[in-house]
């Protein structure tokens, strides 16, 4: 809290116009409410490549990581040699660090920016990143469920769809839980063959996601750039693009390990109810992989595992 202050108070003329903006993006326009958010937020340093983003966080939000990190890799090597990226839609969008790091040191040129979170504290924090990190970008955060039945309506056409969200099924039935909005929720729409193997195996939001850019990105023949472990296996990987109209290419990836604070379970349910594989690595350098049965033996056995992290471009 202490750093947030100081930080907040060498931008406090930046702070002031912001209310403005506050005001016509959400019904946050008092400062009380700011003062809450603020009072929740501590400055965070994100390195990237060359440069680095001081950004505020609050507790409960999605810390950057080598995820964050990887979209970021993946969207430079698509996009080389373009400075200005026109409109562009994150779905999942955080702390806001994606546009923080695409404006202030990867000098990207963004007419709009369109952020989308189902968590509210994410919506308000990002709204305060942006404001204070890139307070010429023109922007609109929007709180809202990309999965549910009530998504935002969009009027915007846009060149870009980003998103780095969730892709682990949650054991628990809650609707939602409000202190891990990283977690996919339960599948909550029509159960055809598909939409079972996407839920199974935490996709959903992830195709979601990709329906819901799809009429945005139309016009402009724009482009989706995802984050996608290949932690569901080759199988469940191909059903996701093929159940989509896009053409789809893999641009970037990495072997990370396994977080062992998430639980893969549910992803042995997965791996016996359809007769199938994910793929996990015993070692960062091996070429066949392992089940999720077989990486939970050994993460009994405190050894930790892996798998890929792809970067995929969809395009119109
Ligand atoms: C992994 S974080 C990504 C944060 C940031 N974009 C980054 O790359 O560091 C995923 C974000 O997706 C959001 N999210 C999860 N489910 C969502 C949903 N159904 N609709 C919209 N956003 C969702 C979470 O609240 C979270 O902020």
């Amino acid at each position: 809290m202490f750093y947030a202050e100081v930080y907040l108070s060498a931008r406090i003329g930046d702070l002031i116009s912001m209310d403005e903006k506050f005001a016509t993006t959400k019904p946050m326009n008092s400062s009380k409410c700011l003062a809450e958010t603020l009072s929740l937020c501590d400055v965070h340093l994100f390195r990237f490549k060359e440069g680095e983003v001081r950004f505020l966080m609050a507790p409960n939000l999605f810390l950057p990581d080598e995820w964050t990190e990887a979209l970021l890799i993946g969207l430079a090597g698509h996009y080389t040699g373009r400075s200005t990226l026109g409109t562009v839609m994150e779905i999942g969008i955080g702390s806001g660090i994606v546009p923080l790091c695409l404006v202030n040191v990867m000098r990207y040129s963004v007419d709009r920016y369109i952020g989308i979170d189902i968590n509210p504290v994410a919506c308000e924090v990002s709204r305060l990143n942006l404001s204070l990190g890139c307070p010429r970008l023109s922007y609109r955060i929007l709180s809202a469920d990309i999965l549910a039945n009530n998504r935002p309506a969009l009027a915007e056409d846009v060149d870009l769809v980003l998103a780095n969200v969730p892709q682990m099924p949650m054991v628990s039935n809650d609707y939602i839980d409000r202190n891990n909005y990283y977690l996919a929720k339960p599948y909550q729409g029509e159960e055809g063959e598909v939409d079972i193997l996407l839920r199974d195996f935490g996709l959903e939001l992830i195709y979601n996601v990709l329906e819901f850019s799809v009429p945005p990105l139309r016009e402009r023949a724009g482009a989706v750039i995802f984050t996608l472990s290949g932690r569901c296996g080759a199988e469940q990987m191909h059903t996701l693009v093929s159940s989509i109209e896009l053409r789809v290419r893999i641009v970037h990836t990495i072997r990370v390990r396994q977080d062992v604070t998430m639980n893969i379970e549910p992803l042995i349910s997965a791996e016996k109810a359809h007769k199938t594989r994910c793929e996990f690595f015993a070692n960062p350098e091996d070429f066949d992989g392992i089940s999720a049965a077989e990486a939970i033996e050994q993460m009994r056995r405190g050894e930790p595992v892996y798998h890929d992290l792809h970067v995929v471009l969809a395009e119109i």
